[in-house]
């Protein structure tokens, strides 16, 4: 295992150190790291079909690959999904508080789809409501019983910060799992989110899947920035790896929210095999509070998650000026409360900064189009995949430029947002290895390693980012630093390298 290092001239480590704590609140330092860490190049097989991470769960039609994402704009309804293999079974999801023995009751719906010569089995999506009145068991009875059993029905409410067990299944093949709602959004709530891109299904993504599960900082909900089962890299875009990464992933995601980006891997569109219709297993699968944000496409919605404002875009769908999606952001950027979600994040699957050969440039159309809004409502942090490895940017827009001025270089703008490029989870394509040489100077970090990344929102200031590689022990952070929010520390350094 190599040493990080810094390639600042002649400046020691330690030196480098003690000159970035004098820098900071002063000034940028633009000492961009390449670590030294050297990877084996061999390829992580995808891990074989009867692995037990893929075990199907015993019984006849036992409902498996269980996933929860964020089922409202606020965080109290929460979307259950799950596949039952041989029939379709029951849509209800019995839900009870932890300190209730009252078992309310939420309906949803399946569906079920075919590509090529694949046939999915029944995907049920139910969604957990604020209060949703057909949800309720007392729901016939509501306005007289309202007053006489209003304890009773507030049992059908969920309630924020809280842990609720839910099942789902009938007869002797129920399963039980459980979630925490999030706590009441707030300017100073804390929270932590996991942070995993382009996961995949191979030996390494387990590994990654199990440092985040095994992670002390605990993650209480995942951004996942998209490529999830990497299905389409088989022949004939192999659907049943859609059914083995739902099995893979359950583990975690039927516990906690995962909030899904769209990525490449998603797309599936094969006209050669007559899939013409793009997104069609990923749409079939995942479900998305997109209508709560007022979006029209599941491909681009935000939400609102204790002290986070989270807004996801799609670089696979059309986001050029006057599209839907451009027309969708412009409208939803100004709607930020910064006083009530002091964080601003956007997640989305391609970088707008990416120093690595592999897609480098790619994400130019959509910096172009949106990077001047990132910056003028001080967009905190830009999560993305695509690129297989992680880096970090300083905080720099390059929005000067109108093409006679030629001012086209990357510039240090403390309202810019930090990009952090997430796509290393671990799947079967392995790490972009390959860096553009010399080091950017917008590149603030840059290592070819699997890992994940946790963010730890302390308050409406202060935010604390880690990343974590695979080959270190579950607390190691290999890079770290604390991000200083945009709107409430706007005249302060934004962010500082941690030590
Ligand atoms: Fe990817």
């Amino acid at each position: 295992m190599g040493v990080a290092r810094r390639d600042c001239g002649g400046l020691g480590l330690g030196l480098l150190v003690v000159g970035c704590l004098i820098l900071t609140g002063l000034e940028l330092c633009n000492c961009g790291m390449t670590s030294s860490y050297v990877r084996n190049d061999d390829l992580s097989l995808d891990m074989p079909l009867d692995s037990d991470v893929f075990r199907v769960p015993p019984g006849y039609n036992a409902p498996q690959q269980v996933h929860i994402t964020q089922g409202d704009y606020v965080g109290k309804g929460v979307i259950v999904s799950w596949v039952t293999p041989d029939e379709p079974g029951s849509n209800t999801v019995l839900y009870w508080a932890e300190s209730s023995q009252l078992k309310s009751r939420a309906d949803g719906f399946f569906r079920a789809y075919k590509y090529f010569n694949y046939t999915s089995g029944y995907i049920h999506h139910c969604t957990i409501k604020n209060l949703e009145a057909s949800t309720c068991p007392y729901s016939p009875y509501c306005s007289s019983f309202l007053l006489v059993h209003l304890s009773e029905l507030m049992s059908c409410l969920l309630q924020f910060d809280t842990k609720y067990y839910y099942e789902v299944g009938i007869g002797n093949t129920t399963r039980q799992f459980w979630f925490i709602t999030a706590p009441k959004v707030g300017p100073d709530v804390s929270y932590t989110f996991g942070l995993i891109g382009d996961l995949g299904q191979t030996h390494d993504s387990n590994t990654t899947l199990t440092h985040y599960e095994l992670n002390p900082a605990k993650g209480q909900a995942v951004l996942f920035v998209g490529d999830l089962s990497y299905a389409d890299d088989y022949p004939l875009h192999d659907n049943n790896r859609w059914d083995t990464w739902g099995r893979f992933i359950e583990r975690n995601a039927a516990y906690q929210p995962w909030i899904w980006t769209a990525g490449n891997h998603e797309l599936d569109y094969a006209p050669e095999l007559g899939e013409t219709r793009p997104f069609k297993p990923y749409t079939n699968r995942f479900h998305v509070p997109y209508k709560a944000s007022d979006s029209t496409s599941p491909f681009w919605y935000s939400i609102k998650r204790a002290s986070a404002y989270i807004i996801v875009m799609s670089s696979y769908t059309a986001f050029g000026k006057y599209t839907p999606q451009y027309k969708w952001l412009q409208k939803e950027l100004p709607k930020v409360n910064r006083n009530e979600t002091s964080w601003l994040i956007v997640l989305m699957h391609c970088p707008l900064y990416n120093s690595y050969v592999g897609h480098y440039m790619e994400g130019e159309t959509m910096r172009v189009i949106y990077e001047k809004w990132f910056v003028e409502y001080k967009v905190d942090v830009v999560f993305a995949g695509h690129v297989h490895a992680y880096e970090r940017s300083e905080r720099v827009s390059n929005i000067a430029y109108n093409v006679v001025n030629g001012l086209c270089t990357p510039m240090s703008d403390q309202s810019a947002p930090v990009y952090i490029t997430i796509g290393d989870g671990g799947n079967l394509e392995g790490l972009v290895t390959e860096m553009t040489q010399p080091q950017p100077s917008y590149s603030a970090y840059r290592e070819a390693s699997f890992g994940h990344g946790i963010l730890d929102i302390k308050n409406r200031t202060h935010a604390y980012f880690g990343w974590h590689r695979n080959q270190d022990g579950y607390a190691v952070e290999a890079d770290s630093i604390w991000l200083l929010n945009r709107y409430w520390n706007p005249s302060q350094r934004s962010s500082v390298a941690a030590l």
